[in-house]
């Protein structure tokens, strides 16, 4: 049976034209690491009648000094009445080649939340949406194995470019950077009151004003953050604990 023979000589040409070995030993043939890739990090961008912000928020999440292609990105525009789904289309069209991956979720109805009066307004109607998208976005998160989670309003400009490198570097499960703002107003609260609301204390301003810098801890919860309930879930699953999460605005 001369096919017989012939085959282990046939199979040995094929594997030495696979890989051109260096050396007979494994020791030999092992090249330097490569190194390590950077953490995956999912980007949620949650967007309303942005259109004068977008410019300088989407040129600082291009200068961020991150690889892009480690990065997701996960955008949601609604209610607008100006034209930030045409400016948000337009760059992620140009964008999305660079990214890992891109999840675009643009609606355009209704223009306005019905129990408004006007776009500046926080209403129920509006909290409701706003926390879903951030519940939704935070899901997308967790499903694509991401490791961390960065959820920014499209006014919160970052201007730092190596802000997502000096934040992960804390090792935190959440964190925040401060915000600057013209007035007092900031991301953080310092306190808060029996009702969930901002409570003044003495800490505040000389936080706010740099005069006190570093990190701050708050068991309070100063920040906004999605349900907890779908946390827990996840985690009587025993699936992975919460996605670390680095959250920027209101
Ligand atoms: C949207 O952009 C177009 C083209 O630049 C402009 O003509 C139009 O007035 C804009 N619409 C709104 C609502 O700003
Ligand atoms: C965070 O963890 C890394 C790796 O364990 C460590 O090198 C670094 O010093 C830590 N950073 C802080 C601020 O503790």
């Amino acid at each position: 049976m001369p096919g017989l023979a012939w085959l282990p000589a046939a199979v040995l040409l094929l594997l030495s034209g696979c890989s051109p070995a260096r050396g007979y030993f494994a020791e030999e043939r092992w090249s330097p690491e490569s190194e390590l890739l950077a953490p995956r990090i999912l980007v949620a961008l949650i967007c309303r009648n942005s259109e004068h912000s977008l410019p300088y928020f989407l040129g600082n999440i291009e200068r961020l000094n991150y690889p892009k292609d480690r990065m997701a990105l996960w955008v949601a525009t609604d209610h607008n009445k100006d034209n930030t789904t045409v400016i948000l289309r337009d760059w992620l069209v140009k964008m999305q080649n660079l990214y890992h991956y891109v999840e675009w979720r643009p609606k355009e109805e209704p223009r306005g939340y019905r129990d408004e009066d006007g776009p500046k307004q926080w209403t129920d109607l509006r909290y409701e949406h706003v926390m879903k998208l951030r519940q939704a976005a935070l899901v997308s998160a967790r499903e694509m194995w991401a490791d961390y989670f960065m959820l920014a309003d499209c006014d919160n400009l970052l201007t730092n470019p190596d802000m997502l490198w000096k934040l992960m570097g804390e090792n935190k499960t959440i964190i925040a950077p401060m915000l600057e703002s013209r007035a007092a107003y900031s991301n953080f609260w310092c306190a808060m009151t029996s009702q969930g609301y901002y409570k003044r204390t003495p800490a505040y301003l000389p936080i706010r004003k740099h005069v006190r810098k570093g990190l701050f801890c708050s068991s309070n919860g100063p920040l906004h953050l999605p349900d907890r309930p779908q946390e827990r879930g996840v985690q009587a699953a025993g699936l992975s604990p919460a996605t670390p999460r680095i959250q920027l605005g209101f």
